[in-house]
C-alpha cells in the first residue's frame, strides 16, 4: 500500500514537472519591440500594439494603451516637437504590465517657397525691397535670408543671389535667383533721361546708324562682330609690321549695362554736361553694336596725336573702318574728336573716307545732341 502511494505521488510529481516545463518553455511570450519611436512633426501620432509589442500569440494580449497625456499640443492635432516619455500598459493573461517608451517628434522638413520669381529687377543702389519678393511656408517658424555676396547693387548688370528659407531646426531650402540691377535714371534739367526701349536699331543704306538721335534698345546685344574683328586684327597686324606702337588689346563691344556703368562713372566724376560730350548714354553707344573699336597704344593709352593716329586716319578705310568722330564735326556727330574710335562699315568705308563727310552727312541722317 505504501508502495502504491509512493508510485502515485511520483507520477503526480512527474506530471506536475512536465506541465511546468512545458508551459515554462513554450508559453506565448510578449515583450517591447523597441523602446523609442520617431515621428515627423505635423503628423498625428498613432501607436498600435503591433508597432510597440512583439508577441507570438496575440490572444494573450488582453488590453493595450499608450499614455500620450504628456504630449504638448498647440492648436493642432499633432504634438509639438520634443521627446516624450510615454507609459505603455498592457495586460497579458489578465496580468497588468507597464513599460516606458520614448516618442521623439522631429521636424526635418525644410520650408517650401510659395513665391520665388525667376528674376527680379531693382534700381541701382537700392536693394531694400529685395526680401519682399519671396514667401515661404513651414510648420515651424522660419526666416528668409538672402546671400548677396555676388551682388553689387551699385553697378548695373545681371547677378545671381541665393535665397534661403531656414526654419528654427535649421532645415533649409535654397534657390538661386537672377537679379537685374538697372541703371538709375538721372535727372537732367528736370528732364528724365529716356532709356531707349523700342527704337532702333536703324539702318540707312544698309548701314547701322547709332548716334544721339538714333539709339538701340537696351536688349540689343549682338556681341563683337566677327567680320569687323577679323578686319581689326589685320589692321593692327599691319600697323605693328610698319613699326607703329599699337596694342593687340582694344575696347570693343560693350553691353548696354556696361555702357550704363561707364557713363554713370563719367557723370559722377565730370558732371553730365561734360560727360555727354565724350561718352554715350546707355543705348546710344556705337560700342553696343559690336562694330566700334577704340585703339590703344601698347601702354594702354588711347591713340591720339601720334603717328599711329595719322596712320589710322589715312588707312583705316582700306580695312572697312571709318574714324567716326572727327575734329571740326562735333556739332554733327555730337561728340568731341576721337582719333582712336573706328567704326566698321565694310567696303563702303573708302567712299565715305573720300567724301570727307561724317557718317551722319553721308547717310543724310540727323545727328548732334540728344
Ligand atoms: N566715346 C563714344 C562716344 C561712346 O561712348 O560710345
Ligand atoms: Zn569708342
Amino acid at each position: 500500500m505504501k508502495k502504491i502511494i509512493t508510485i502515485v505521488l511520483l507520477i503526480i510529481i512527474i506530471i506536475g514537472c512536465a506541465t511546468f516545463i512545458f508551459y515554462g518553455t513554450t508559453s506565448p511570450s510578449i515583450s517591447l519591440k523597441k523602446d523609442s519611436f520617431q515621428f515627423e512633426y505635423g503628423v498625428p501620432v498613432f501607436l498600435r500594439a503591433s508597432d510597440v509589442l512583439d508577441t507570438d500569440n496575440e490572444k494573450i494580449l488582453n488590453s493595450f494603451e499608450v499614455d500620450t497625456s504628456k504630449f504638448i499640443y498647440k492648436n493642432h492635432d499633432y504634438p509639438e516637437v520634443g521627446q516624450y516619455d510615454c507609459i505603455v500598459s498592457y495586460t497579458k493573461r489578465n496580468k497588468e504590465i507597464s513599460d516606458v517608451i520614448k516618442v521623439n517628434i522631429k521636424d526635418s522638413t525644410p520650408p517650401k517657397f510659395t513665391k520665388i520669381p525667376e528674376s527680379i529687377t531693382i534700381e541701382q543702389g537700392d536693394d531694400s525691397s529685395l526680401v519682399s519678393n519671396f514667401e515661404a511656408k513651414d510648420l515651424s517658424s522660419f526666416d528668409i535670408k538672402i546671400d548677396t555676396n555676388q551682388l553689387d547693387v551699385n553697378v548695373p548688370g545681371e547677378y545671381e543671389i541665393t535665397v534661403n528659407a531656414i526654419d528654427s531646426y535649421k532645415n533649409t531650402t535654397s534657390q538661386t535667383v537672377k537679379v537685374i540691377v538697372k541703371p538709375k535714371q538721372e535727372v537732367v534739367s528736370n528732364n528724365v533721361v529716356q532709356t531707349p526701349t523700342t527704337n532702333g536699331p536703324r539702318y540707312v543704306k544698309g548701314i547701322l546708324i547709332v548716334n544721339k538721335k538714333n539709339p538701340v534698345p537696351s536688349n540689343y546685344a549682338p556681341g563683337e562682330d566677327a567680320q569687323a574683328v577679323n578686319q581689326l586684327r589685320l589692321l593692327i597686324q599691319d600697323m605693328q609690321r610698319a613699326g607703329l606702337n599699337i596694342s593687340n588689346s582694344y575696347s570693343g563691344y560693350r553691353s548696354y549695362n556696361y555702357q550704363a556703368n561707364l557713363y554713370q562713372n563719367y557723370v559722377n566724376n565730370y558732371g553730365q554736361v561734360a560727360a555727354d560730350t565724350f561718352s554715350a548714354r546707355p543705348g546710344y553707344s556705337e560700342h553696343q553694336t559690336g562694330l566700334a573699336f577704340d585703339l590703344l597704344h601698347q601702354d594702354g593709352s588711347l591713340v591720339e596725336n601720334t603717328p599711329e593716329a595719322n596712320w589710322i586716319a589715312q588707312n583705316a578705310h582700306r580695312y572697312g573702318f571709318i574714324v567716326r568722330y572727327q575734329a571740326g564735326k562735333e556739332a554733327i556727330t555730337g561728340y568731341q574728336a576721337e582719333p582712336w574710335h573706328i567704326r566698321y562699315v565694310g567696303s563702303i568705308a573708302t567712299d565715305i573716307y573720300q567724301s570727307g563727310l561724317t557718317l551722319e552727312e553721308y547717310l543724310g541722317v540727323a545727328g548732334g545732341e540728344y
